[in-house]
């Protein structure tokens, strides 16, 4: 049993049977149920305080090597990363790789901080295990996150890999600015960088993924990691809202530059694959179980337009080791997820890890990269489902 920075101390002094306590999936259940029944933005911050507190139990388990797999040069324990929006201030990336995520995604940042919008602006669809969120890239700015990343490259970075999720502030003079801001500030603590340009709840930021935008904003964040002479990896995270035409613009720019990957896909602002239940008009972006076809079969159309050698991100709606197998087999190379975790627990991630591992030894396979890919073009029609 071990836990993290502050509870290190906690847990030699209180000893075994806490731990063994907290780690039953009795109370993780409990724990669960609690933090569902609150103010979701609340809960989000409890679940934020526990985990800079060190209070949740880390796995001990070892990844199977079958889970060992490799983006853009980064070696990763295993593929399955916590997508960007939960940790938005870069508070608690290593208590996620002590609970087990292969990697973290921190942010969005912007350069100045900001409150985002008015509450409330997070809500659950609890029937369809959906989320709608209009935070407006709450955060508290460029240089405390720095401050931070900083501080952990010196100690845990070495067995977490981290990325971080540059955006720009909302009253900005000059959104592509901000994201050359990010690569300047971040280049020399994250593993990688992500570009989010999809977020349907800054206005005008998703602009950004239109041709001349797009060519400028990529122009000048790639001159900036070359004047800068750290390499670090940087990948563009699109909306699943695009058409087939945006995304044969995109696929085209993206293939001329020297960026490095995708992350497909962001939060949907369609609302055609949702029932009527509590909280369903609300506006913002909508994740979780029914974003997962839409999001998915984006990801496979652009994988057709890439090709295999660009590394692509897949998140969106993974909710099962099912879906987190489909999301590989429709072309992506490794994955995230978040809002599945807000109703299933961080218990999911096990789940997914052994599903994995099943899915390989199914299929004769070595190694889970093995299974990225294999159904690309029936996602892409639309022929698959999950
Ligand atoms: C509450 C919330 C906040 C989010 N904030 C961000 C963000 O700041 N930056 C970003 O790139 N994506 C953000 N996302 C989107 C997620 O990273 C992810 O792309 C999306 O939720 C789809 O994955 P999921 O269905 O597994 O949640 C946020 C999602 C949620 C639910």
């Amino acid at each position: 049993m071990k836990y993290n920075s502050i509870g290190n101390s906690i847990g030699t002094v209180l000893g075994k049977s806490l731990g063994s306590f907290l780690r039953s999936s009795k109370v993780r259940d409990i724990s669960r149920d609690s933090l569902l029944k609150m103010d979701p933005e609340i809960a989000h911050q409890t679940t934020i305080a526990a985990l800079r507190l060190g209070f949740v139990p880390t796995h001990s388990s070892v990844d199977s090597e079958k889970l060992k797999t490799e983006i853009c040069g980064l070696e990763l324990k295993n593929p399955i990363g916590m997508a960007a929006g939960f940790d938005k201030n870069a508070q608690v990336s290593a208590a996620l790789g002590e609970i087990g995520f292969g990697f973290c995604e921190v942010g969005t940042i912007t350069p100045n901080s900001q409150s985002g919008n008015e509450k409330p602006r997070l809500f659950r669809l609890l029937k369809q295990e959906a989320i709608i969120n209009r935070m407006g890239f709450n955060n508290e700015g460029h240089e405390i996150a720095y401050q931070r990343l900083k501080k952990l490259s010196t100690s845990h970075k070495a067995s977490n890999i981290i990325g971080v999720n540059i955006g720009a502030n909302k009253d900005s003079d000059d959104f592509v600015l901000d994201y050359v801001r990010g690569v300047q500030r971040f280049a020399d603590v994250a593993d990688y960088l992500t570009m989010n340009i999809s977020s349907p709840n800054t206005k005008g930021l998703r602009d950004l993924q239109s041709n001349e935008a797009l060519k400028r904003l990529l122009g000048e964040t790639l001159a900036q990691r070359a004047r800068a002479k750290i390499f670090v990896p940087i990948f563009l995270k699109i909306s699943p809202d695009l058409d087939e035409k945006e995304l044969d613009e995109i696929a085209k720019l993206v293939l001329q530059s020297d960026l490095d990957g995708l992350i497909i896909s962001n939060t949907t602002i369609s609302r055609n694959m949702i029932e009527n239940e509590e909280n369903s008009n609300e506006a913002g972006g909508l994740s979780g179980k029914p974003l997962f076809n839409l999001s998915t079969q984006k990801l496979a159309q652009m994988r057709q337009r890439v090709g295999v050698d660009l590394p692509i991100i897949g998140v969106g709606g993974i909710h099962s080791a099912k879906s987190a197998i489909a999301k590989l087999n429709a072309g992506a190379n490794v994955i995230q997820l978040y809002s599945a975790l807000v109703y299933e627990g961080m218990d999911l991630l096990d789940e997914i890890k052994a599903g994995l591992v099943k899915e390989v030894n199914r299929t004769g396979a070595e190694n889970v990269s093995d299974l990225v890919g294999t159904q690309v073009d029936d996602w892409a029609s639309g022929k698959g489902e999950v």
